[in-house]
């Protein structure tokens, strides 16, 4: 696990390799050419996954929705296969799994196909049963994904969204030139800043050690770190067996802070600009009720640096991309607490890599 961690710079260039051409302007995605302008005249999108997948999938609803404008709905892959969910030709339903083999997934698919949706898969397994099924799609060439926590598929998944929602938003004129532009220079600088976040790993580890009895985590995100938020509590309890929850940062006062005292550490994803002021509201209502806070935010930002107990800083990059970014020290924070207690990172108990049968 630690070592697909690690190679995350190199899988998201891997991904983007031959794709992204950016001081050209140009993303090519030759896997979904053919069927583009579905992409680009639907009306609705539809994005099934589960797991890890179904997290990337909500990452893509915030791009697609934010750049693209078109309506999208993300679903459990075993919900929607068993909801008598409405369906139209015109539909279009993107499927993301690392494996292809995802037994849910996979008859999604075959209940969307039937009802006559074009279906686009975001794969990492060559020739794997979602590739052949869906009508278009793309891989994401991360290489061989073996721990079964799902790390470097994710940020590759991620990638692809990218660069779809970046195609479909140019194509229908969603953002202007220099805004597509500009977003093509960062997303091709996104490799390099996954590098820089790594090197906060002898801090995270520190972290770690401080964190690693404790009984339950919260995670908090808004925005595009909200799904980050997600994946940052499904890590920590596949691999170390701590309880942990994600929440939308705004949702805690709902409920959640009752669960809020000395013992509960609470992580707070919080690279979203446009949302510090709200983020540090959150950070002090954790505060008051003795909450020790570790927060992930961009370089020098001062105020959330007074305010939580621990900060570990990460490269500042447009906002559609931080979740490739800010994902990372939370795979390594569940990976350090995990080896800390001794368990079996790459193989935890009860889970498979692929999950093939219902
Ligand atoms: C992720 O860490 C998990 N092991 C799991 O949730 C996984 O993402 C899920 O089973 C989906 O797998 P897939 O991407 O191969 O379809």
């Amino acid at each position: 696990m630690l070592k697909e961690i690690h190679e995350q710079p190199n899988s998201v260039k891997d991904s983007m390799r031959g794709r992204l051409r950016a001081n050209e302007g140009i993303i090519v995605l030759g896997g979904i050419r053919d069927y583009q302008q579905k992409l680009v005249q639907a009306k609705r999108i539809i994005i099934v996954g589960c797991g890890t997948s179904y997290y990337a999938g909500l990452v893509g609803e915030y791009l697609i929705e934010d750049l693209a404008r078109i309506p999208v709905e993300v679903e459990y892959a075993s919900e929607f296969r068993y909801r008598n969910p409405v369906i139209n030709a015109d539909d279009v339903v993107i499927a993301i799994s690392q494996s292809g083999e995802t037994a849910d997934t996979l008859a999604a698919i075959e209940l969307a196909k039937a009802k006559g949706a074009t279906i686009f898969g975001i794969c990492n397994v060559v020739g794997s049963s979602i590739a052949r099924t869906t009508h278009a799609g793309a891989y994401t060439h991360a290489g061989p994904e073996i721990g079964v926590a799902s790390t470097k598929a994710f940020t590759a998944q991620l990638t692809i969204l990218s660069l779809m929602a970046l195609t479909i938003a140019h194509e229908r004129g969603t953002i202007t030139e220099s805004r597509y532009h500009e977003l093509l220079i960062e997303l091709e600088q996104v490799p390099q800043k996954i590098s820089l976040a790594m090197e906060n790993e002898a801090q995270i580890k520190y972290i770690a050690d401080v964190f690693k009895d404790s009984r339950n985590f919260l995670y908090l995100g808004r925005g595009y770190n909200y799904p980050v938020a997600l994946e940052g509590a499904l890590k920590l309890k596949e691999i170390s067996y701590i309880h942990a929850e994600g929440y939308p940062a705004a949702e805690m006062k709902h409920g959640p802070i009752a669960l809020i005292d000395e013992e509960m550490p609470v992580v707070v994803v919080a690279t979203n600009e446009s949302a510090f002021e709200k983020i540090m509201s959150n950070i002090q209502e954790v505060k008051a009720r003795h909450g020790r806070v570790i927060v992930i935010t961009t370089e020098n930002n001062r105020h959330l640096r007074e305010s939580a107990e621990f900060v570990i800083e990460i490269p500042r990059t447009a906002e559609p991309f931080t979740p490739m970014i800010s994902v990372v020290p939370l795979q390594l924070l569940a990976y350090h607490i995990a080896v800390l207690l001794n368990r079996n990172v790459d193989q935890p108990r009860n889970l498979a890599k692929s999950v093939t049968v219902e």
